[in-house]
């Protein structure tokens, strides 16, 4: 996507201690806000809620393996998947939840950020990784809006900040709507080795 072609390249280095280890708390003012929206714990970490799924439903053409796998690699076959036109989401990252787990959807999601500070780290089915920091310094390379390609991994981490109590406040958009059959986690340090090699995989294990 245009969002991230050539967005600038951030270290993964200096984590937060709450990145380290997690607070026991979320930040009262977050808490408030975890409460007032009826946020819920997300299975990635974080925290979040559906705020809209649309209502029409699409057969969404979808490339499969003969597994019925939805890898890239190998598609063998097209079929049709009820799936609706589209969902959002808010999704927060809090110190007591600091991380979003190295996960992958089928579909290209719209991220655009609320409210705080967070880093991205994508590996792409190459082993390539990008990694960038979301926020409202531009002028220090930050952005406000990513989109990140379907089949690609995406972990994000919290980026301590006073503007938003040390938060990371996004809205997600995803088409079609979002379901769990779309969703892949990481399945562990292994595929991240065979993805990166040892040295890359050993800096990047705490994303899964
Ligand atoms: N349910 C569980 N996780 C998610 C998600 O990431 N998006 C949506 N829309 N629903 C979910």
């Amino acid at each position: 996507s245009a969002t991230i072609d050539s967005v600038r390249e951030y270290p993964i280095d200096n984590l937060a201690s709450f990145v380290q280890v997690p607070a026991s708390e979320p930040p009262t003012k977050l808490k408030e806000l975890i409460d007032t929206w009826g946020l819920i714990k997300h299975g990635e970490g974080g925290y979040f809620k559906e705020t809209d799924r649309s209502p029409f439903v699409m057969d969404a053409p979808t490339k499969i393996t003969k597994k019925g796998s939805w890898e890239e690699e190998e598609t063998t076959k097209l079929v049709l998947l009820k799936r609706n036109y589209s969902t959002l989401i808010y999704y927060l990252l809090t110190p007591d939840s600091p991380i979003g787990k190295m996960h992958k959807n089928r579909n290209r999601i719209i991220h655009i950020l609320q409210r705080g500070k967070g880093q991205y780290v994508l590996i792409y089915p190459n082993g390539q990784v990008k990694s960038f920091r979301v926020g409202f310094d531009y002028a220090n390379g930050e952005v406000s809006q990513w989109v990140v390609p379907g089949g690609v991994y995406k972990a994000s981490f919290l980026v301590p900040n006073e503007e938003f109590h040390n938060g990371l406040l996004i809205s997600e958009v995803v088409v079609p709507g979002f379901d769990f059959e779309d969703h892949l986690f990481m399945s562990g340090y292994d595929e991240m080795v065979n993805l990166l090699g040892e040295e890359k995989a050993a800096s990047l294990k705490f994303l899964l």
